[in-house]
């Protein structure tokens, strides 16, 4: 049952579209993936999912499923696809990256956008994922890391705090905004609750807080992207007409309609609604500051550390630098955190021991079937066995560390010893 001032409120903007958008909540709300491009491309992901897979119009990659066995399908832990609702897909579609681009996603947990803003860098540039919520942020860490990717940092902080070390700094911004999330109500039925206690300005103040900020770390000739899971002009249109009304160098850039999209308030930013499109409700707009826009980026290749383990890892690393922190070794991105809460700086490579590192599972996830010199190929019934942390029989008089596929791609690492291999993964990593 939707509220009254809600319901009131809905019929005013949606006038006589209202009865269906109400009908929109008979129906299920939909299921979608989106295909890590930067492990398989599409096609070779469509080529060995078993399950029946629809197009998602907007974005190349995203695609609907009704299988509930989606998530439970091996290729997740290999970090092929991230399930995320379609609409939510928009945002990151949207925000165009260039190879090299410093770019930040200010409310980034659990992180579906921040992952599509990490395929689009390629391995280039860096993310700044940031979350003000701690158990958010570990979330979206292990979300980064299972998609494999080293040229991030998890940030805890507020916007506030991170404009204080990063005035106009960022290429891209993502500000994908906490809301009153109206546009979630057929899915996630709690937040209708939720909306009766807070309603929409206590949102629309600290999203104007938020993409104050975000504007002030944005470089000259910057992109930013503001959306929301919400219909409310409070808390979409009139913020970002506070920014355009606030700074004279921050304009609309167009955005690319489909067939269900409609037209923000004064044509500011776009809207998606349950009853218009495949998918729950979003808002979304695109602006630019200024015009200015200069990205030399460059590559530069980086010497591995000494340790024994690294003669098996056949990957080149670029643009960044191998750290030692706590007995662990990183590879981190250039860019200077300090007075900054970091949960993770780029790459987790392991735990130093007895002068050689114990390699974690997000190194195994980073790399590419070929880029590590041992590799053993496990069946499905294999596969689970060692993601469930079980040792697998294997008989071999040779003792080496070895990458465990499933389908060609790496789920962890293991030692072979004794005829059997041992399960290198990570705690945290073992499926419950
Ligand atoms: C809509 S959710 C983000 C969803 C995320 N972008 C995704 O695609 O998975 C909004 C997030 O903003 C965070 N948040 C709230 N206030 C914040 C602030 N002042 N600074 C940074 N993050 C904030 C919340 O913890 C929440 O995770």
């Amino acid at each position: 049952m939707l509220p009254k001032d809600f319901d009131e409120k809905m019929k005013k903007l949606l006038k006589d579209e209202y009865d269906n958008y109400l009908s929109s909540f008979n129906n299920p709300s939909v299921k979608s993936l989106r295909i890590n491009t930067n492990k398989i491309s599409v096609d070779d992901f469509l080529s060995i999912f078993p399950y029946k897979l629809e197009s998602i119009p907007w974005t190349s990659d995203g695609f609907y499923f009704e299988d509930e066995n989606v998530s439970k399908d091996l290729n997740y832990f290999a970090g092929l696809f991230y399930l995320q609702e379609a609409s939510a897909m928009l945002p990151a579609e949207l925000l165009s990256i260039d190879e090299g681009d410093l770019v930040l996603d200010c409310c980034a947990a659990p992180g579906g956008k921040s992952l599509k803003l990490l395929s689009k860098l390629n391995n280039t540039g860096l993310l700044v994922s940031n979350d003000i919520s701690a158990s958010r942020a570990n979330a979206l860490l292990r979300n980064i890391e299972r998609q494999g990717y080293s040229n991030f940092f998890v940030t805890i902080n507020d916007t506030k705090t991170l404009l204080k070390k990063y005035p106009q700094t960022f290429d891209k911004i993502l500000v994908d905004a906490p809301c009153s999330g109206e546009g979630m109500f057929r899915k996630e039925k709690h937040l209708i609750k939720d909306w009766t206690i807070r309603g929409n300005d206590y949102y629309s103040n600290i999203q104007k807080e938020i993409v104050d900020d975000a504007y002030k770390m944005l470089k000259d000739g910057g992109i930013m992207v503001y959306s929301t899971c919400t219909f409310d002009e409070s808390e979409d249109e009139d913020i970002i007409q506070y920014l355009l009304d606030k700074y004279n160098d921050l304009k609309l850039l167009p955005i690319k309609k489909y067939p269900g999209f409609k037209d923000g308030k004064n044509n500011i930013g776009i809207k998606l609604f349950p009853h218009l499109i495949k998918g729950e409700g979003h808002y979304v707009c695109l602006l630019q500051k200024g015009d200015k826009k200069s990205n030399n980026y460059s590559k530069y290749l980086v010497n591995k550390p000494e340790f024994n383990f690294f003669k098996y890892i056949k990957k080149d690393f670029y643009n960044g630098e191998f750290t030692t922190i706590n007995d662990h070794l990183y590879f981190v991105p250039k860019l200077n955190t300090q007075g900054i809460r970091v949960l993770r700086s780029g790459l987790l490579l392991g735990e130093l021991r007895n002068n050689d590192l114990k390699p974690s599972t997000a190194l195994a996830l980073s790399l590419k079937r070929d880029e590590f010199l041992n590799v053993i190929d496990l069946n499905e019934e294999l596969a689970n066995k060692y993601l469930k942390g079980e040792t697998i029989m294997f008989n071999s008089s040779i003792n080496t560390y070895v990458l465990i596929c499933y389908k060609k791609q790496p789920l962890g690492f293991g030692k072979i010893n004794n005829g059997q291999i041992k399960n290198l993964l990570d705690k945290g990593w073992i499926k419950r």
